[in-house]
């Protein structure tokens, strides 16, 4: 009788979070057609045109997601070029009801990523500063819960030691162009190893952290902070 109860409250129980989980998730997002709309219609019309050593498209769709099913809200990027990343990032923090501060050092490439940021309409959603990150990364209080890591390869071990006390329990550090030892080794020639398997190496060892890798694009690894130390 006993068990029969708790069987049917944990049937219940199953229910609630495959069905109604998502639907509270989703409801909690906010819609915007026209947003939609316009930011659909600047990433179809310049799917060729992101030169500027930009993350291809399936690494956008990746952070997106991240930030979607996290509910993400406070965002960094390191590493702005002209904004392809940025403009996925932004995107999402639209529906979530967040910011993205993004950081470039390039100045060229900081002026064309603002105005593409306003041409795909998402410019109210985006801080984007001029500036050296070695610097910017130390001056910025946080906290956050999304950090993506795409500028000088070599800093990235430094970037998220800097940014390790700033960024929330549940957030994510992802980094670009970061390969998985298991998937044939690149990042590492002639016992070189280099910054990417370096802040990768350093990352797993942390026993905090939960660490994978998306290998389908650039190679992204992301990391889910599990508790405080
Ligand atoms: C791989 S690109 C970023 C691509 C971008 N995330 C995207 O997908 O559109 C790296 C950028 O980091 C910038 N960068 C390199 N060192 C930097 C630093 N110390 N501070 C800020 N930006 C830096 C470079 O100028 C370059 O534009």
């Amino acid at each position: 009788m006993k068990n029969t109860f708790l069987c049917r409250m944990w049937f219940i129980l199953l229910l609630f979070t495959l069905f109604l989980t998502p639907v509270a998730n989703s409801q909690s997002l906010k819609e915007n057609p026209a947003l939609d709309e316009q930011v659909r219609k600047f990433l179809n019309e310049n799917s060729r045109r992101w030169y500027d050593m930009n993350v291809p498209e399936v690494d956008g769709k990746l952070l997106y997601d991240i930030i979607i099913k996290n509910n993400y809200k406070s965002a960094l990027e390191i590493g702005t070029s002209t904004g392809h990343s940025g403009i996925w990032i932004a995107w999402a923090l639209s529906k979530t009801g967040g910011k993205l501060i993004t950081i470039e050092i390039d100045e060229g490439r900081h002026r064309q990523a603002v105005e593409n940021f306003k041409k795909a309409g998402l410019s109210e959603y985006i801080d984007a500063r001029l500036a050296d990150a070695h610097q910017l990364v130390k001056e910025l209080k946080g906290p956050f819960d999304f950090i993506f890591s795409d500028a000088d390869k070599e800093w990235y071990k430094n970037y998220f030691i800097e940014l390790d006390p700033k960024l929330k329990v549940g957030g994510c550090f992802t980094a670009h162009n970061v390969y998985d030892y298991g998937s044939g080794g690149r990042g590492s020639r002639g016992g070189f190893r280099s910054g990417q398997q370096e802040f990768l190496e350093y990352v797993r060892s942390l026993p905090n952290y939960e660490t994978t890798v998306d290998n389908r694009g650039g190679g992204v690894s992301i990391s889910y902070k599990k508790s405080s130390r």
